[in-house]
């Protein structure tokens, strides 16, 4: 007779996989971990998304950590945010102790510490990381109303402002370029271009205009400027095969979240531009990962929402890897939801009606399970526990696993200010990144009273140019939901070379 199989090791046999994957844990049933029954997400499918959700402090940021490791360890590099300072441990082997030696034997893990390369950087100069910059042309208008906290109606206006921009081969660099140009089609020279463009109002343009002012009063416009970040700085793999995991240290832009979660945003698009066709992986070119990233939607337009979907959509196909990690599932749209292939729910609080709808709703996403009642379950796990489904090799959904989390190789703490700044300012990214370039830009040629049509030729003009589309027409086409990115297109197309042209987000790129 043979033994019947346990529901624990029927549920890993969902998980078994012939590739390499990450072990996130074992399975638990009737409150036993069975450290031989593992559960696991193919490495392969890790650019079809996830989601680790969880109420505070029931063990997201160590899950993230468990995920971050290994995927540098198998030579993938990772992009996360910092939010909360206590993940640049990641940079250093962890110490053990009782409780980390039990969650070992428990997930069948030989736990031995470990630490990852870490690259820390920060947006723009007033960081404890290395800056990372971007340009405005490049961030384009979608994402900077989102940053300025504009309207529908100022945002298609500064869709207009950058339109206008752009067909001049104006570059924005800056703010401060940003802000001559809208003080110059204020201005009574500029006043009949204004018209031109149709549409804009002064007083929209003002309003624009004390936004920006705003912005930089706040200290909020350092990261917009040159040099604006290499794509592959961020897609590095060490010498010995493992990969950089990016780390954007927050610290007072915590505090700032809609600033900081757009320029990720921003970053994810640039790799999307940036990045050829990957077709079939067995390992994805890159993780990024959105910690708090219900962020991203507060208060977001529907043009931003739409976008968002449509990058994390596409970006699967560039072999990138996007993990949102957010308290409640339902802080995350739906369309976006849906794209996302594997699940780790941490537990979820049902004080209030509101709490035990998302709770229902959330029970609602999973596959159905014999083995638990998942209402209870999720509001039962404990800390560094998961109600978990992934995608198999083969893309179908796994066994829904109540899941003992490994324990991070590496520290469980932040390693201080003080170490990061060090291990910055040693960087090899130091040299390229550390001092702000001004060069000639909107501003100074505005000022300069040089009339936009006799701007230096195309062959020296100093203007960064996107590469035009030309390997995905159809592609492009699928992005461009919004109105104010499609007429940048076309007047691309009426007036080759010079301008600058924008697709996901509106955001353009220059020539590499
Ligand atoms: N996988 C794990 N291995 C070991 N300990 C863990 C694990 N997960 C959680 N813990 C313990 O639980 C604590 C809280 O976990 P964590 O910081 O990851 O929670 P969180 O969900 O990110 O909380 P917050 O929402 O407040 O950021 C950790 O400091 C650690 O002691
Ligand atoms: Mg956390």
């Amino acid at each position: 007779m043979t033994e019947p199989v346990s529901p624990a090791r029927e549920i890993a046999a969902g998980y078994a996989t012939d590739g390499a994957a990450l072990e996130l844990g074992t399975v638990v049933v009737e409150g036993m971990a069975d450290p031989s029954a593992k559960v696991r997400i193919p490495l392969a499918m890790m650019n079809r998304h996830g989601l680790i959700a969880g109420a505070t402090g029931t063990g997201k940021t160590k899950t993230l950590q468990v995920i971050a490791e290994q995927l540098s360890a198998a030579g993938v590099p990772v992009v996360m945010a910092d939010i909360k300072g206590d993940l640049s441990g990641l940079s250093r082997p962890g110490t053990t102790n009782d409780k980390v030696a039990s969650r070992a034997a428990d997930t069948g893990d030989d736990w031995t510490p470990a630490g990852s390369t870490v690259e820390f950087v920060s947006l723009g100069t007033e960081g404890i990381g290395v800056p990372i910059r971007a340009t405005i042309t490049s961030f384009g208008p979608i994402l900077l109303s989102k940053v300025l906290g504009l309207n529908a109606t100022q945002e298609s206006v500064l869709g207009l402002i950058f339109h206008w921009a752009d067909s001049r081969g104006l570059a924005l660099l800056d703010l401060k370029d940003l802000r001559a140009v809208i003080a110059h089609l204020l201005s009574d020279e500029g006043k009949a271009e204004l018209k031109g463009i149709g549409g804009v109002s002064a007083a929209t343009a003002g309003v624009i205009l004390r936004a920006l002012t705003n912005l930089e009063a706040d200290g909020g416009d350092t990261f917009f400027g040159e040099p604006e970040i290499d794509p592959s700085d961020l897609l590095r793999v060490n010498a010995d095969g493992t990969g950089v995991i990016t780390l954007f240290e927050l610290g007072q832009q915590a505090a700032r979240p809609v600033l900081f979660s757009t320029f990720l945003m921003w970053i994810l698009a640039d790799l999307f531009e940036f990045l050829p066709e990957a077709g079939d992986i067995d390992k994805p070119k890159l993780v990024f990962i959105f910690d708090e990233s219900h962020l991203l939607f507060t208060d977001s337009s529907k043009a931003f929402e739409e976008q968002v979907v449509q990058t994390v959509k596409l970006i699967r196909s560039k072999g990138v890897g996007v993990f949102f990690c957010s308290q409640q599932p339902t802080d995350i749209p739906n369309e976006v939801l849906s794209q996302l292939g594997a699940r780790i729910q941490h537990a979820l609080r049902a004080f209030t009606p509101d709490d035990q709808k998302a709770l229902s709703k959330t029970v609602r996403t999973y596959p159905t399970t014999k083995t638990y009642d998942l209402e209870e379950a999720l509001t039962s796990l404990g800390t560094g526990e998961a109600i978990v489904t992934v995608l198999s090799e083969k893309g179908a959904p796994t066994p829904v696993a109540w899941t003992m989390l490994r324990a991070p190789r590496s520290l469980m703490d932040t390693i201080g200010p003080d170490a990061i700044t060090a291990a910055a300012t040693a960087s090899g990214l130091q040299a390229k990144y550390g001092p702000t370039i001004d060069r000639e830009s909107a501003y100074e040629k505005l000022n300069a009273k040089v009339l936009v049509e006799q701007a230096a030729p195309q062959a020296s003009a100093p203007v960064p140019t996107a590469k035009k589309e030309k390997e995905e027409p159809g592609m492009v086409q699928e992005v461009l939901g919004n109105s104010a990115v499609k007429s940048f297109l076309r007047s691309a197309a009426s007036a080759a070379g010079r301008e600058i042209t924008r697709s996901i987000f509106g955001t353009a790129r220059r020539k590499r």
